[in-house]
């Protein structure tokens, strides 16, 4: 299947799945240990069902938002995610240029192998997501090297203390920093189209992609080991790590992958501006609360925070429940990169544009025709009865 005849995100998933390396497939869908949190995440939309409103005059929609300034076509951007150059050519610039086709959210991973500086150029307005070691010399470099290229978000990520179990990338012998095991090189060598597009084109570009972002310095070759020693670190990371960055920086500043309402409070009492309320996509605590199911809480505890949320977004309807409970806006993870995936830049405009047109006809049928609208009164408990 050719992605624009993708219908739906499970279709995008399909055509990547023909078209990466089985090894590199399971490192995008997979998650930790049993996988349990992977499939909460989805399972928690379940739970919960909606109690449309009717004869609501839907004739006009809106799925705008407003978020840290900035307005977005769209309530649902693109989350961090790392070596999106090896499902597509400088994937990281393609996902960035997507998201601002569609005026949605994008954040930049920490360990991305565009530099940095030239994927503001293409799309700025993009967020910086950083993997933080403890170390203060490290994260002052840092720091001045994203107010120069102009970053006004920063995203820390705290739920990576260290690496997870992720079994099926230990069978695939899939590893970061990248080895070119046999397995991988057999899977590309079926999928002659994945090794032009990716391996012939970075070559072109001047070599096996580096990780260009994780510090001030440009960083090795994913096949090198780079990353050792930064995330020896980040193990040792605490509040008192947030609370010395929020005194560096001047521009917004998220948390990403809190799940309890005591850390929201804390990340609001240190001046943080918003929270991404995230699992880490099932990828770190296997076991850990489905995102969902955690919102709530942290949307009543910290009403001066931006609360976001990413995790088993995959239909315009989970958008809409996530908002209803709360959420300023959501993100997805693999559906850009499925997108990506099976079509470069086009593709993950592709994935944005099947939730959007999801969210738009949702909206329409739920009664309810601006997403500013949404509340905890569209929706009911699975197997309670609506009050209403
Ligand atoms: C991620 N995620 C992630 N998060 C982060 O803060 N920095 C990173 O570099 C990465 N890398 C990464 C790679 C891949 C392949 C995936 C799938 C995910 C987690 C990501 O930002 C997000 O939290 C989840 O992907 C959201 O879940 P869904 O939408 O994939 O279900």
């Amino acid at each position: 299947m050719h992605y624009t005849r993708a219908l739906s995100i499970a279709d995008l998933a399909d055509i990547a799945r023909d078209r990466l390396p089985p090894s590199l497939y399971g490192y995008v869908s997979g998650g930790s240990e049993d996988q349990s949190s992977l499939v909460s995440n989805r399972l928690a939309y379940d739970r919960w069902r909606f109690v449309t409103h009717s004869l609501v005059d839907v004739s006009q929609r809106s799925q705008a938002v407003e978020i840290f300034g900035t307005r977005y076509d769209m309530p649902l951007g693109i989350a961090p995610m790392g070596v999106t150059g090896l499902c597509a050519f400088e994937g990281d610039l393609a996902l960035a240029r997507a998201a601002a086709r569609m005026k949605a959210p994008f954040v930049l991973s920490g360990a991305s192998t565009v530099p940095l500086e030239r994927v503001m150029q293409a799309a700025p307005g993009t967020w910086y997501q950083a993997y933080i070691p403890a170390q203060q010399e490290v994260i002052a470099p840092l720091l001045d090297r994203l107010r120069a290229a102009q970053v006004e978000v920063l995203v820390v990520t705290v739920d990576v203390p260290i690496a997870s179990t992720r079994e099926n990338e230990l069978r695939n012998d899939f590893r970061l920093p990248l080895k070119l095991t046999p397995r991988l090189l057999a899977g590309g060598a079926m999928r002659p189209r994945w090794l032009l597009q990716t391996f012939a084109q970075t070559l072109l570009r001047g070599g096996v992609p580096r990780f260009e972002n994780f510090t001030a310095t440009r960083g090795a070759r994913i096949i090198d080991a780079p990353t050792v020693d930064h995330r020896a670190g980040r193990a040792s990371m605490r509040w008192e790590t947030i609370a010395w960055i929020r005194e560096q920086w001047a521009g917004k500043l998220v948390i990403k992958g809190l799940l309890r309402r005591d850390d929201a409070r804390q990340a609001e009492a240190l001046g943080c501006d918003g929270v991404i309320v995230s699992n880490h996509g099932g990828r770190q605590l296997d076991g850990a609360v489905s995102t969902l199911d955690a919102l709530p809480a942290i949307v009543a505890a910290a009403p001066g925070l931006t609360v976001m949320l990413d995790g088993g977004v995959r239909r315009g309807t989970d958008v809409l429940k996530a908002m209803a409970l709360g959420a300023a806006c959501v993100f997805v993870g693999r559906p850009a990169m499925y997108g990506l995936a099976a079509g470069g830049e086009d593709g993950a405009v592709r994935a944005l544009e099947l939730l959007r047109k999801e969210i738009d006809v949702d909206l329409a049928l739920l009664g309810c025709p601006d997403v500013a609208g949404l509340g905890p009164k569209y929706l009911v408990r699975e197997g309670d009865l609506p009050g209403m």
